[in-house]
């Protein structure tokens, strides 16, 4: 199997389906709320990156409220596009937004983002926006994204790398690993060298920097638990360990302070990929 885990840690809990979707549906309306709007830039980015071949639908796994969707439509009226989330909260918030769009041409199922080809074949593109990172083995969802492709169908994928250390996420990371002691293994390397077998080439391997804005560091450390990805360590490890995260990570968070608010730089990666083979196979 494509990823044969150099991307799997020992907390394999962490991506336990339903702890995930359960956390998901939670945080669904906050994180629409709170992070939507800023990750809008990035968002937008993978977007223009992603440039279909002729005719065929575009599938986005991992559409989160669906924010994304909307601007697919936009940039894509006339392509079918099939959006999946494992989160029935966030699959329900998408579809509100595109009852309120009367957009008819995208369909929203529940799924998980590995399992993309069992619902959808002959894609001309994939859009990916702060997904793969969250998954236990990336490198087979890319695989599984091949599968789901037609040859010359594109990838768009924006996620967040592996921190820089002095940013606010990196040092947000590094706190976690020294509070938690769990460390996942880096996958992007692995996952890039195994994108040939995927029948995969890469376009584009960029980094993407943006800013954000908070009201206090406090703030965005609790909208990242309430309203974001560290609600599943919440649920697992449980408050005591997040609190301690938090004072670790206030104690020296690396955002800056701009008149009322703060300033978080982020670094995000952005991968652009052609289906040039089927996976395992030969070029058609
Ligand atoms: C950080 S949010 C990104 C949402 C949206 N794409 C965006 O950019 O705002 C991550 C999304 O991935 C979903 N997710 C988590 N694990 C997943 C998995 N195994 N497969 C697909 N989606 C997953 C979550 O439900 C959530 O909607």
């Amino acid at each position: 199997m494509a990823g044969d885990s150099a991307s799997r840690s020992p907390q394999e809990s962490a991506w336990d389906p339903r702890l995930v979707a359960s956390s998901w549906d939670f945080v669904a309306r906050g994180y629409r709320d709170y992070w939507t709007p800023r990750f809008r830039p990035l968002v937008e980015r993978a977007i223009v990156s992603l440039e279909p071949p002729g005719r065929g639908p575009i599938a986005v796994p991992g559409c989160g409220p669906g924010d994304e969707v909307l601007l697919l439509l936009k940039k894509f009226p006339a392509r079918t596009i099939f959006a999946t989330d494992p989160s029935s909260e966030m699959m329900a918030l998408c579809r509100e937004s595109l009852g309120a769009a009367r957009a008819t041409t995208a369909h929203v199922t529940l799924g998980k983002a590995e399992d993309l080809s069992s619902l959808i074949h002959q894609a001309a593109g994939v859009l990916s926006c702060f997904t793969l990172q969250l998954l236990a083995d990336p490198a087979a969802a890319l695989q599984d994204w091949s599968l789901a492709l037609r040859l010359g169908g594109v990838v768009s994928a924006v996620f967040w790398p592996e921190p820089t250390a002095e940013l606010p996420f990196g040092r947000l990371m590094l706190a976690l690993r020294e509070v938690t002691q769990e460390a996942r293994p880096a996958w992007e390397d692995f996952a890039l060298k195994s994108l040939p077998r995927s029948g995969l080439e890469v376009l584009q391997n960029e980094r993407v920097l943006a800013e954000m804005e908070h009201a206090s560091p406090e703030e965005l450390f609790d909208a990242i638990v309430h309203r974001g990805p560290l609600q599943v360590l919440l649920r697992r490890r449980g408050p005591d360990i997040i609190a301690r995260v938090r004072e670790a990570w206030l104690r020296s968070h690396g955002l800056e302070r701009v008149g009322a608010g703060w300033k978080n730089r982020v670094e995000a990666r952005l991968w652009v990929l052609r289906k040039v083979a089927e996976p395992g196979g030969e070029e058609h």
